[in-house]
């Protein structure tokens, strides 16, 4: 393939590392064709959650937009390398410019350009649909050597197709987590990371909060009933060097050994009632902050009761569920109120890259009317009939 390229071997490759690696922004290549302009230009975008390379020809002004998967891509590369004749390529990447030439003898003229000190020169692999160029948390920094531990990303640096929902979702975290974290480093910062799973969020959180923000004594210990996942997320702090900063527990959440007032309590996605376990202790330790992420939820899915009002609802297993997970997050808020946090929930990552997108994000040291949430709580309560596991741990009736 690489034989049939009018440009130098090596030179050809330089292009196709730049157009599929970590911070590629765009290509252009610009010619006349039958005394016309012609132009193709490639560039990746994010379209319902799937990546594509978006090609956009223009043909003596006429304009057509195909996007290709990375095999269409890939083939359609080499054919604008092959391309015979004068012309101009151009790739934009977050490592610089390249910038070639060819004259009509076919030598091509090469020149390079430093990094661009701009948002669009820093700009991740992934775009949105349109011009618009994202800044994300995990191209805040040099990542690749995460992003190859966690095998998000493959050899080259460049995010799997089949990781990108994760990478999503872990971006879409770090953002979150951002109200939480003090302005200024502080002397040191503890995390707890309840049912931690392969550690992605664990190791992220860490890498980011060090290398993007230059905090220094961070630690953060992930908790995970699951004996082999923890050892598996083990192995990758101590491939990153970072295993005496990021350490593991195996242990259900609810008997595990947390730090004292710890300043940040995460769970994402801890199963069911795992996910109240997160929050019950992060309440009993006093901790600062509060990020969670709910997943299934069973509990109140068979007790609740509405009256008769609520048949019409109840009846239907999907709205009943549904109803049930809206409730299960109310619940959890409104107990965080109760115990003294500021709670909010919201989504933090569109629907497409999970199902299970809300977050509930909470911080100590606000006193709500008390009185007010108890009752609002209790109100709760008596109407669906139920009184869920987090209010049986945390007590919220007698706190008025
Ligand atoms: C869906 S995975 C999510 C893992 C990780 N947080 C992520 O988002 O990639 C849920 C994890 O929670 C763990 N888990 C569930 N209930 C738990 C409990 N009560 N105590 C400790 N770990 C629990 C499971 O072993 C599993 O690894």
């Amino acid at each position: 393939m690489s034989d049939e390229s009018t440009l130098p071997e090596e030179l050809a490759e330089e292009i196709r590392t730049r157009v599929f690696g970590e911070g590629f922004i765009r290509l252009t290549q610009s010619l006349t064709r039958d005394g016309a302009p012609f132009r193709i230009s490639l560039r990746p975008v994010r379209l319902k959650g799937e990546v594509f390379m978006q090609a956009e020809m223009c043909d003596n002004g006429r304009t057509q937009v195909r996007n290709l998967s990375d095999n269409a891509a890939r083939k359609g590369l080499e054919d604008i390398l092959r391309q015979p004749g004068k012309r101009d390529l151009h790739v934009i990447s977050t490592a610089g410019d390249l910038h070639v030439r060819v004259t009509k003898k076919g030598k091509p003229l090469v020149s390079r350009g430093k990094p661009k000190a701009t948002a669009g020169a820093e700009a991740p692999i992934i775009q949105d649909g349109h011009d618009h160029v994202k800044k994300q948390p995990l191209t805040s920094f040099d990542a690749v050597p995460l992003l190859r531990v966690l095998g998000l990303a493959d050899n080259r640096g460049q995010i799997k197709p089949s990781m990108r929902g994760k990478y999503d979702q872990v971006n879409a975290l770090l953002r979150a987590v951002e109200p939480l974290l003090p302005a200024t480093a502080p002397t040191q910062f503890s995390v707890v990371d309840c049912g931690c799973g392969k550690a992605y969020l664990t190791l992220a959180l860490h890498r980011y909060l060090v290398c993007a923000k230059g905090w220094r004594n961070v630690r953060i210990l992930g908790i995970d009933k699951n004996e082999s996942v923890i050892a598996s997320a083990r192995e990758m702090a101590d491939a990153l060097g970072i295993g005496d900063e990021v350490t593991f527990q195996v242990s259900m959440i609810e008997s595990a050994e947390f730090p004292k007032e710890p300043d940040l309590v995460m769970s994402l996605h801890a199963c069911d009632t795992a996910t109240d376990d997160a929050l019950i202790a992060a309440v009993k330790t006093k901790a600062a902050g509060i990020l969670c992420v709910p997943c299934c939820q069973h509990e109140l899915h068979h007790a609740l009761e509405g009256g008769d009002a609520m048949r019409a609802v109840l009846r239907h297993g999907i709205l009943r569920e549904r109803l049930a997970d809206l409730l299960t997050d109310t619940f959890r808020a409104q107990v965080l109120r109760i115990c003294g946090y500021r709670a909010r929930v919201m989504e933090f990552v569109s629907a497409e890259a999970t199902g299970r997108n809300i977050l509930i994000r909470a911080e100590k040291g606000v006193r709500p009317g008390l009185g007010e949430a108890v009752a609002e709580y209790e109100k709760l309560c008596d109407f669906w009939g139920v009184e869920p596991y987090i209010g049986k741990a945390l007590a919220p009736r007698q706190q008025d």
